[in-house]
């Protein structure tokens, strides 16, 4: 037996299911891990990976970045672990989120990616005064009691149906799920919604829905019929921020929601998130009319590294190219793998997040996140990542769990990459042609 598996076993005895996350424990295979650096991971075996789970896509500067730990050794020297008391980086990473992030003049803190949508749906339903909020199909907000709905394909419903037991039908009132990109099927929900419509949450890009980018003009349609029948909009940013480029989807797609949340490569590595939007709209945090807290918010530590990362950020010059060249490269190199192997995959990417598909179909056309994830055949890429982690490549096995490159990933890892990927497609059985099915999210 591994040590790593040895490990696990006995950390299941005290820790339900060994993990802290339905996510991780859904991917399978837990690695119990020792250490990690830059592009690397190493398990309780001594085994190196290269990681492309990236800490959920937290790590954009690779694993342990200096410039972010030697950040919180200074804050905490001066600041102590936590306060509970604004202090001066509250103001250094409002301003700079605020010069950065299309649309947001004023943020709140939180400490996580469930808790700034949570917020941000709180505050568009008390700006509006009305309840009801939509999301898509395949879009992820976190694991909240009303938002924990609609993440796998074909379950855009009116109400929406809970994606977890414990989740009360009375979460499931006032949230519809509908088909990402569909116009028609927007407008209808948005006419139907009436005055009961306080606004709509999406994730631009969804990054555990396939990378599903949306049709050209498809995001100011969603803007002006949401905005016309009197609600808000939210871009969930908690994945894309910051890593599509420091104005995150937003800028890339040249469309400005009402309300932003953040979360991910923000807090460096921390447990920090973050929503905000013009002051108007924050106006009733501002006046203390809606409720927000926690006794965390706003903790040195992760205000830190957040300041630490938005410097580094506002000071790079190349850095999302060499990104987006770095993951040109592998997506190509992944291509060319499966070409020479007669295997019938593709790779969809968006910047830095890329997804492999074992299918036959090219995943470029389909638009809808039904279309896209019947698309992957699950088994073929499960048996695919079991095949990259014996040749030491880590990326999580659900069906559409994107990959996140980082800058730490230069050219050797590359390279190393694609060879193991030629490894692991040589030792891979031979295909199931009768496995699909679904994917989870993360
Ligand atoms: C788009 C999006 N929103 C919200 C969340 C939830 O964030 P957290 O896991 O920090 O609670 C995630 C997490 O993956 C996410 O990808």
């Amino acid at each position: 037996m591994s040590a790593s598996a040895r490990l696990f076993a006995e950390i299941a005895q005290t820790v339900a299911g060994g993990e802290t996350s339905y996510a991780r424990l859904r991917a399978g295979n837990p690695l119990v891990i020792d250490r990690a650096a830059g592009a690397r991971i190493v398990d309780a075996d001594g085994r190196s990976y290269i990681d492309y789970c990236g800490g959920y896509g937290v790590n954009l500067f690779g694993h342990a970045p200096a410039f972010v730990l030697d950040a919180i050794g200074r804050t905490i020297g001066e600041l102590g672990l936590h306060v509970a008391f604004p202090h001066r980086l509250y103001g250094v990473v409002g301003e700079r989120l605020a010069a950065m992030v299309p649309g947001v003049e004023q943020v709140r803190f939180a400490n996580s990616g469930t808790e700034a949508t949570q917020a941000a749906v709180r505050l568009v339903r008390a700006n509006t005064g009305r309840d009801l909020i939509i999301k898509f199909e395949g879009h992820y907000h976190g694991w909240a009691d009303h938002l924990c709905t609609g993440w796998g394909p074909d379950s855009a419903s009116r109400p929406a149906r809970p994606d977890s037991p414990g989740v009360p039908d009375a979460a499931m009132a006032s949230v519809w799920v509908v088909p990402w990109n569909d116009e028609v099927a927007l407008r209808e929900a948005v006419a139907d919604a009436g005055d009961r419509l306080a606004g709509v949450i999406c994730e631009v890009v969804p990054g555990s829905g396939g990378l599903v980018e949306p049709a050209p003009g498809y995001l100011d349609t969603l803007c002006d019929v949401v905005r016309a029948a009197g609600g808000l909009v939210i871009f969930d940013e908690v994945m894309t921020g910051l890593r599509l480029g420091v104005g995150g989807a937003s800028a890339r797609y040249g469309v400005t929601p009402d309300v932003t949340t953040l979360g991910k490569v923000l807090g460096g590595g921390t447990a920090l998130a973050a929503f905000g939007g013009s002051a108007e709209v924050m106006r009733l945090e501002a006046e203390n009319r809606v409720v927000h807290g926690g006794t965390y918010t706003g903790s040195p530590i992760t205000l830190a590294a957040a300041a630490a990362v938005l410097g580094r950020l506002a000071e790079q010059t190349s850095l999302y190219d060499d990104l987006e060249s770095a993951s040109a490269a592998l997506a190509s190199g992944l291509e060319s793998a499966f070409a020479a192997a007669g295997e019938p995959a593709h790779v969809r990417r968006v910047g830095s997040m890329l997804q492999p598909f074992f299918s036959a179909r090219p995943v470029e056309e389909p638009r809808d996140v039904a279309s896209v994830s019947a698309l992957q055949d699950t088994v073929r890429y499960r048996a695919f990542c079991d095949a990259l982690e014996a040749n030491g490549v880590y990326s999580h096995r659900y069906p559409l769990g994107r990959w996140f490159v980082s800058a730490a990933h230069g050219e050797a890892e590359i390279a190393e990459t694609v060879t193991a990927a030629c490894n692991a497609l040589a030792q891979m059985p031979e295909p199931d042609h009768e496995s699909a099915g679904l994917r989870v999210t993360a």
